[in-house]
């Protein structure tokens, strides 16, 4: 059993109309109970709710299976369904692989800053190559939650607040996971998430209700999802929260009108776990049986293991209240897929794979390279950074420096041991002739435990520190900084601080870790601050005060090395803000695309929005150092006017004046003056991250049209472009400067 392409051997390539041929042949065979059972997702795990899988697999009772990742079990589950099963149609595997399998990658947000869709491109299709292997054949990925407010937990598996640069992740994110061709045994089904506006829960509280007007929906959190479906995504899975009063797994206007009728998706749709049942603890359905008639009515393929479809469709369709047809509208793209994956013919896995896989070198470079690309660098007063390699006696400071769990981030598979290289190995790597010490200072741990560290078999979270503990540590963390010549303190929130349930009020570094960071600051020494954390920090005092700042977000089993290697120059950062860093926690939500008002910031009439202190950003959105300094210049556009439906190039020359090589994102923005309806004050239509080296122009080209131009209207109910003057300005952040204008005419 082999699912690796030998050569010569022919991909499997069924036509659309083969395929549709033969799950018409394969719906015929089909008595009603296994139909429902394709649209069955089982829970795999221990703490799966439900009946037994493989008595429901046997019985043609499940389509899917997830919460499972062993390699053996998966081969004698798929056998029992192959096998024994009246139709024998082969399960499919899923769990979450949001940034790697084995191998981990940054975490979304973080390769969101990288700017450069190449970076999760590559990084999911090597996580899809290990995950096949293991056996998986879906991922719950990539979440496309466009997320404004910081204090929400799942900010850490999205692109972050601009659904620009959320919808080219988007597609990059599909293309690295699915490849261009179903049948790859290289590559899994992806599976675009929360569909939709779940990034947009009241306060930032995660499973909170959401209200967006159709504006906000269309012009703001939909456009990454849409990305999705144009380039293929396989499956959707719907968001648990109301959406303006209606739960996202029983809402017609998502899954039937936007998804189905609006963008032709010809995938199926997955609920998010116990979803179709929790629409009665919403207060949405009466009871499960109506739960399951909703679900199915709004277009929603499959349950995942609230059992709502198996308990109750059968006796809908007896009852009239659904007919045969519509279960067969919903298990067809399922079948469709199992079929253009070939896994009628390839429905096993090759047990030994995996650690052939899991072994190729190009995995661990991919791996730093993503994390190397995905760092931005905040602050470097005076040029302490790069460090000297010469140093002699570095302290390595803080609870992070030396956590894999932290380095490896937010949504590790089940079972997975980190393993990843910590801060304090890299730098130990890096000087090796020099004395590395460490020390983690305080503990730090959430407030409320997350409910994961339970149903995440193996979790044992030990006692809490005391505070005379952790008062030992405070001192002892300040004696071997008092010792060093220089000082690396690594900081932020543990992998269980940001993610799903894990949203918090305030953004503060949590903690001791601010008073440790002023008490060793207060001894003298050049000082570097590393950042791991999933969310956007209110790092305010380090801001103003610590020389040197770099944000390495969670960067992965390679999150070590790629620190040092950019602490110590032998890369120059180049990665940008994907969101906003609010100043506090109850600035948010906090973006950069947002209207003027009468009180514009600037303006005269610019009214303080708090009297307690100006929600101005501490970093804007696309923001990011270098080791070496650009400039733009020459901004033009191909022409003053352009009628409505036409396009121009706007051109700009970027330098690097600097003198050392590196990476800048030139980011084009623009306003349209006026309007049916306001429109915001910027919005990003067009970015590059470009290589130059010292004294190296590159003239850099966007191209604007009616994509770009036009949005969707309040005021007209429907997708415009319209005559208006626009604005536009090109630079390294949304802050930019660099003006240019030109005019829409009718
Ligand atoms: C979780 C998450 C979703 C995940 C699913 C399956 O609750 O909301 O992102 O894919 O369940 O694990």
């Amino acid at each position: 059993m082999t699912n690796v392409m030998k050569p010569g051997m022919a991909r499997i390539f069924p036509s659309s109309t083969e395929v549709n041929e033969r799950v018409e042949a394969l719906l015929k065979r089909m008595s009603l109970e296994e139909k429902i059972g394709q649209l069955n997702q089982v829970g795999g795990a221990e703490f799966s709710p439900g009946p037994k899988a493989e008595d429901q697999i046997r019985r043609g009772g499940a389509g899917s299976v997830l919460w499972l990742n062993n390699t053996t079990r998966f081969n004698e589950l798929q056998k029992i369904a192959v096998e024994e099963s009246p139709s024998g149609i082969p399960l499919l595997f899923a769990l979450d692989v949001i940034h790697g399998y084995r191998t981990i990658f940054p975490v979304p947000l973080a390769m969101a800053s990288s700017w450069d869709p190449a970076v999760p491109e590559k990084s999911q299709s090597v996580a899809a190559r290990e995950a096949r292997a293991a056996g998986l054949h879906w991922t719950f990925g990539p979440m496309l939650d466009i997320a404004r407010d910081a204090r929400w937990g799942r900010i850490v598996e999205g692109a972050g607040e601009d659904p620009y640069l959320g919808a080219a992740m988007a597609a990059a994110q599909v293309r690295g996971f699915q490849g261009d061709d179903l049948s790859d045994p290289e590559r899994v089904l992806a599976c675009a998430k929360h569909f939709a506006g779940y990034g947009a829960a009241d306060g930032g509280r995660d499973y909170d209700p959401v209200y967006l007007s159709e504006a906000q929906l269309r012009n703001t959190y939909l456009p990454p999802f849409e990305a999705a479906v144009k380039a293929g995504v396989a499956t959707f899975m719907s968001a648990y929260m109301d959406l303006n009063n209606v739960p996202a797994s029983a809402n017609r206007f998502l899954l039937r009108q936007v998804l189905r009728q609006e963008w032709g998706f010809e995938g199926f749709v997955v609920s998010d776990a116990f979803a179709v049942g929790n629409l009665v603890i919403q207060g949405h359905a009466r009871d499960r049986r109506d739960a399951a008639l909703r679900g199915l009515k709004a277009g929603l393929n499959m349950d995942m293991s609230s059992y709502t479809y198996p308990e109750n469709l059968a006796s809908l369709v007896a009852d009239g209240a659904l007919s045969e047809a519509e279960i067969e509208e919903m298990a067809r793209p399922i079948l469709a897929l199992k079929v253009k994956m070939g896994l009628f013919e390839q429905p096993y896995v090759n047990e030994n794979l995996l650690e052939q896989v899991v072994a190729r070198p190009e995995h661990r470079q991919m791996a730093r390279w993503a994390a190397q690309r995905s760092m931005v660098l905040l602050r470097n007063e005076g040029g302490l950074l790069p460090l000297k390699k010469d140093l002699q006696k570095v302290a390595v400071i803080g609870p992070l420096a030396d956590s894999m769990e932290s380095t490896e981030g937010s949504w590790m598979v089940f079972g997975h041991k980190p393993a990843a290289v910590t801060v304090l190995q890299g730098i130990r790597a890096r000087l090796t002739g020099a004395q590395v010490t460490y020390a983690p200072g305080p503990e730090i741990r959430r407030d409320i435990p997350s409910w994961f560290e339970g149903a995440m078999a193996g979790f044992t979270s030990k006692p809490a520190q005391t505070p005379e503990e952790g008062e030992a540590a405070f001192q002892a963390a300040v004696e071997t900084a008092r010792a060093a010549e220089l000082v690396v303190m690594v900081l932020g929130e543990t992998d269980l601080m940001a993610g799903e349930a894990a949203s918090r009020a305030s953004l503060d570094l949590p903690g001791r870790q601010e008073e440790l960071l002023k008490a060793v600051a207060g001894l003298g020494k050049p000082i570097v601050l590393v950042l791991l954390n999933g969310r956007p920090l209110s790092v305010n005092w380090a801001a103003e005060h610590i020389p040197a700042i770099l944000e390495a977000w969670e960067p992965g089993s390679e999150g070590g090395h790629a620190v040092a290697d950019i602490l110590f120059g032998d890369v120059n950062p180049g990665g940008k803000l994907p969101v906003s860093f609010p100043r506090k926690g109850s600035h948010a939500p906090l973006y950069y695309a947002r209207n003027l008002t009468h009180s514009p910031e600037g303006s005269p009439m610019y009214n303080p929005r708090y009297w307690d202190g100006l929600p101005v950003p501490l970093y804007p959105f696309g923001y990011g150092l270098s080791y070496t300094t650009f400039e733009f210049s020459n901004l033009k556009v191909s022409a003053p006017q352009v009628k409505v439906g036409g396009s121009l190039a706007v051109s700009v020359d970027v330098t690097n004046s600097g003198k050392v090589t590196g990476d800048e994102v030139a980011q084009l923005y623009i306003h349209q003056r006026w309007g049916s309806d306001s429109r915001p004050l910027r919005e990003l239509k067009g970015f590059e991250r470009l290589k130059l080296q010292p004294g190296e122009t590159k003239t850099v080209t966007f191209h604007l049209g009616p994509d770009e131009l036009r949005y969707w209207s309040t005021n007209t109910g429907g997708w415009i472009q319209e005559a208006a003057a626009f604005d536009i300005w090109v630079g390294a952040d949304s802050m930019a400067k660099l003006h240019a204008d030109f005019e829409i005419v009718g």
